[in-house]
């Protein structure tokens, strides 16, 4: 039988699963093995449960996650779906990265956690794996590490959190801890009821409960076709659904194990991304999921280079805002759970899905939207609109081109507090950098008016570094006090997906970038937006624009040879991970991953 053969030593170990795979150091294969039998034994396990294949459970658990507060339980689940299904599963940590207690922000920790859950599955002998994850930057570094290592992986995410209440309404993380502090900035709350806010926006362990960027990847995760469609993206942390949801991620881990072409570069196709996109249009989706879905695509050998920035334009044109959730809309994760989720949004969108891609149990789209039908509600079709009767009818997110932003920037015009700032010409209220805008934002002598442009730089992949949240530029409070509710702000950074207003980001390329035109804009320059025509444009002639360039290169060697460099040239000597960030991050429009660990290398 096999578990004497493991010691045959006339013969070859030829299998290449379960604790058999991956046998390659100390040149022995059957005493590698030997050794690896020896130390899992010390876990207690039989050579008999050895004989299983292997289920890798990722554990994301950390006290510094709430989001990931669950995990424990959801392992648990995992295992019992594992045994059920004949599989043996072992869990294994990997760094887990929260939005609120990563410095200097958790996207400079995404590329690290995708290397750590690469290696880590390539690493261990494991012949699948579910990968749980569902806060902001862990769902993408895990499709990411999962992608590159190309062994079968079912993502699971942990889910949304439930609403808190305040005075009888709901609220929930994190769009109303922004509505609320921007309501105490203007004095509108006194500091007891902001404190007693504080204690309800995130009420129960789980993700953010709208629309921001962690729903926005489980639901785009779902449009990938990795997740169970009725409950997979949107079942509460805190509910049996979920617990359910993790015992059948555990069974299709073992499943797969029996079907063909089931390893991630296989089973994910162009067809499966652009239903991804889709989604993530008809959701009123985060910005953030755009930067991350080019990096998990520019990971696999078979997309990189056919789907690019303008693609996400492109299906936006013909992709309906549906999905009534804040902040481009009123409501929930658990009411759009309550009113079928992804399983009716999918159902809704089938015109324009690539039926063609195949999901985590080996069938099609298609089949299994035919074997799994939908039937609408009048609730549901409140909170998840038909493509006849859409929230806002195109292009929820747009991408905008032009001499400041070559390569492309990112607007979530659907959610846009007034919009007559889509098609605008202001004046520039520059501010170059964080602290400068710290410094001067509220500042009652700020020469600024509602129809400037705040401009904020230096908040770039590396400029910052790791590309802060700082995008959503607040309103300057004098205006704030005079009721101005939005204004027309452009960064070469991100901002929150719970986050609203008229917000250009990601600027590419980024104003550290010695050759960019953004890093040349001044106060007073004026700025020309047109949704429509997807531009957006410093209104400065070419040759002022190409002296002041000049000009700033030349301060910057300067300086560099006076021995006081400026942040973008000392990275080359930096030490440690920030120095491999600064060094090898590429721009917003490829996904900020690091150029060595994209399928076609540094570009
Ligand atoms: Fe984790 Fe919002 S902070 S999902
Ligand atoms: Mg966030």
């Amino acid at each position: 039988d096999s578990i004497s053969a493991d010691y045959d030593l006339s013969r070859p170990i030829t299998s290449t699963s379960g604790l058999r795979s991956g046998l390659t150091s100390y040149g022995d294969a059957h005493f590698s093995l030997f050794l690896r039998k020896v130390f899992i034994k010390a876990l207690g396990y039989s050579d008999s449960a050895l004989s299983s294949p292997i289920i890798g459970i990722i554990n994301t658990y950390s006290s510094f996650n709430p989001c990931h507060s669950n995990v424990p339980q959801l392992i648990e689940s995992v295992k019992r779906g594992v045994l059920a299904s004949g599989g043996l599963p072992v869990d294994f940590p990997t760094i887990s990265v929260h939005e609120s207690f990563a410095s200097p922000t958790s996207m400079y920790l995404r590329n690290l956690m995708s290397m750590d859950t690469e290696e880590m599955i390539r690493a261990q002998p494991v012949d699948a794996v579910v990968m749980i994850g569902g806060c902001d930057k862990t769902v993408p570094a895990q499709l990411m590490g999962g992608i590159s290592a190309d062994k079968p992986a079912v993502p699971l995410i942990t889910g949304p959190m439930m609403p808190g209440s305040v005075e009888g309404s709901r609220v929930g993380a994190c769009t109303d801890c922004r509505s609320y502090w921007a309501k105490y900035r203007a004095g509108g709350t006194d500091v007891e009821d902001i404190m007693s806010v504080n204690e309800e926006l995130a009420p129960t362990g789980g993700t953010c409960g709208v629309m921001g960027t962690a729903s926005t990847m489980a639901c785009v995760t779902a449009g990938l076709g990795l997740l169970e469609l009725r409950a997979g993206a949107t079942a509460a942390a805190v509910s049996s659904a979920r617990l359910r949801v993790a015992e059948q991620a555990g069974r299709n881990a073992v499943a797969m194990l029996n079907e063909e072409r089931m390893r991630p570069q296989d089973l994910l196709t162009r067809e499966s991304f652009i239903n991804a996109i889709t989604v993530l249009q008809a959701i009123g989706g985060s910005t953030n999921a755009v930067v991350h879905l080019l990096a998990i695509i520019n990971r696999h050998p078979k997309v990189a280079g056919t789907i690019d920035l303008e693609t996400f334009d492109e299906i936006g044109k013909k992709t309906p805002l549906l999905v009534d959730l804040k902040p481009s809309g009123d409501n929930y994760m658990t009411d759009f759970h309550n009113a079928g989720g992804m399983l009716a949004l999918l159902h809704t969108l089938k015109p324009l899905l690539h039926l063609e891609a195949r999901t985590i149990n080996g069938r099609t789209l298609g089949e299994v939207l035919a074997s799994t039908p939908f039937k609408t509600f009048p609730y549901s079709r409140q909170i998840i609109r038909s493509l006849e009767d859409p929230l806002y009818p195109k292009s929820s997110l747009v991408v905008l081109y032009g001499n400041v932003c070559p390569n492309g920037a990112v607007m979530k015009a659907s959610a846009s507090k007034n919009r007559k700032l889509l098609h605008h010409r202001g004046s520039a209220c520059v501010f170059e950098n964080t602290a400068d805008m710290a410094k001067r934002i509220d500042d009652p002598d700020l020469d600024v008016s509602e129809d400037s442009v705040l401009v904020l730089k230096s908040i770039g992949p590396v400029g910052n570094p790791g590309m802060p949240e700082a995008g959503l530029i607040p309103i300057p409070q004098k205006l704030g006090r005079q009721g101005v509710l939005d204004m027309l702000r452009i960064s070469d950074g991100r901002m929150s997906g719970t986050a609203g207003g008229t917000i250009t980001l990601h600027i590419s390329p980024e104003s550290a970038d010695l050759d960019s035109v953004f890093g040349v804009v001044r106060t007073g320059d004026k700025i020309v937006c047109d949704v429509e025509k997807r531009i957006l444009k410093l209104d400065v002639e070419e040759e002022e624009i190409a002296r002041r360039i000049a000009e700033r290169k030349r301060r910057a060697a300067a300086a560099d040879q006076g021995g006081q460099s400026e942040q973008w040239i000392s990275r080359r000597d930096r030490r440690g991970y920030r120095g491999l960030y600064e060094r090898e991050v590429n721009q917003s429009h490829l996904g900020c991953d690091f150029g060595f660990l994209t399928a076609k290398g540094p570009t």
